[in-house]
């Protein structure tokens, strides 16, 4: 790496090469932050390599293996020349196959969290001055809504009431999901309530996300999970119709939405000890269907056509958000002063043509 690339901020970012912590990346690389990156393998680090040629010398792959072993983060605030100015913290799991939900989901989520906050304050030094924690709307939202009738919009006050216990009972790793991010944003907050810290915590909580794709991908076991859920799945024959299919939320953002305001997040004074609520609009399994067969009549065939106007399946009536403090927040981040949102026919398109170009669907 050149002396100039170094004198530049020095951001540590987790989990490089996920879905969303690519694009992340991207961003970083492109307005020319230094970056150190975790992966679980060099063999993924490799990967990413293969995948963005362009990015050589511009990032360096740190392993971090396992996030339940002991002082996992401790080696990557040992070495480096330029401390940290600031961390992204994507890595958390986010597979629904599981068969411990406890030990595959919850603890990571958690003891991921919990033990790089704590290396951070320890070992981070007065350069750092902020963390940025990936979190998720499902920690804000109420996984036992009652989707019968739009209830009051959620705000970022609000707690998501779920247990591990309900989520254990009932072997649901979708609940399992939703516990190991309510109580890996929960530890956090909890952390620099107990801890006076060089740094501030600024959790950014998407709903699902969806878009282009620029993680490895070797085939379609590489789509990552919400990608598959919302819009490979109705393109890959996992539904031959439309009846009947639910999603567990109702909500999106574009992948390059939660991306960029990951970045803007590190230097906006505004979003310092926030929970920012990051939600585009509606998704559905119709809406998406509808979208997919006016924009690629090719794929057509394959796609259940369901009932174009009945948007949501019926009976569901999900639950709004009120954003109107987290856009002010994102709006101060960005150099126009507006946020703006890539709405979901864009995002379904651009989602399919990566599919499509990567010879995934
Ligand atoms: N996609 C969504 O709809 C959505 C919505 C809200 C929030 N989020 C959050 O966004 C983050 C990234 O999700 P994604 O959609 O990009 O999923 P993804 O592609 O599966 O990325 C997950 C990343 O976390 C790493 N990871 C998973 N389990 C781990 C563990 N036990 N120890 C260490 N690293 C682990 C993965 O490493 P490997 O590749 O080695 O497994 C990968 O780098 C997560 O924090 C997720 O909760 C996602």
């Amino acid at each position: 790496m050149s002396s100039a690339e170094n004198s530049s901020p020095h951001v540590l970012l987790t989990g490089a090469n996920g879905f969303v912590a690519s694009h992340i990346l991207a961003i970083l690389i492109n307005r020319g932050y230094t970056v150190t990156a975790t992966v679980r393998s060099q063999g993924k680090a490799e990967d990413v390599m293969k995948t963005h040629p362009s990015w050589k010398n511009k990032v360096k792959f740190v392993i971090v293996a396992d996030f339940t072993s002991a002082k996992p983060f401790d080696h990557l605030f040992e070495s480096p020349k330029t401390p940290y100015s600031y961390v992204i913290h994507t890595a958390s799991p986010l597979k629904f196959q599981v068969s411990d939900i406890r030990k595959e989901m919850i603890e990571p989520a958690e003891k991921g969290t919990t033990e790089i906050l704590k290396t951070a304050h320890q070992h981070g030094g007065t350069a750092l001055k902020r963390f940025v924690l990936l979190g998720s709307a499902v920690s804000m939202l109420n996984s036992f809504e009652d989707m019968s009738k739009e209830g009051k919009p959620y705000t970022e006050k609000d707690w998501n009431p779920v247990t591990a216990e309900q989520a254990v009972d009932r072997n649901d790793p979708v609940l399992g999901y939703n516990v190991s991010k309510t109580r890996a944003e929960a530890a956090a907050w909890k952390f620099m309530k107990q801890n006076t810290t060089s740094f501030d915590l600024a959790v950014i909580n998407p709903d699902i996300i969806i878009g282009p794709m620029i993680h490895p991908i070797s085939g379609p076991q590489s789509i990552n999970e919400t990608n598959h859920f919302a819009i490979a799945s109705f393109i890959d024959g996992t539904h031959k119709e439309i009846d009947g299919v639910t999603f567990p939320f109702y909500h999106f953002v574009d992948v390059r939405d939660v991306a960029r305001s990951h970045v803007d997040a590190l230097e906006n004074s505004s979003a310092a000890n926030q929970r920012i609520i990051l939600i585009s609009g509606l998704i559905s399994p119709q809406l998406v269907v509808n979208s997919i067969c006016k924009n690629f009549p090719a794929l057509a065939d394959r796609v259940p056509k369901g009932n174009p106007s009945q948007i949501l399946p019926p009976g569901v009536h999900p639950t709004g958000w009120d954003m109107r403090v987290s856009l002010g927040i994102l709006a101060d981040g960005t150099k126009e002063g507006k946020w703006e949102y890539i709405g979901l026919e864009k995002s379904v398109i651009d989602t399919v043509e990566s599919m499509i170009k990567n010879s995934v669907i």
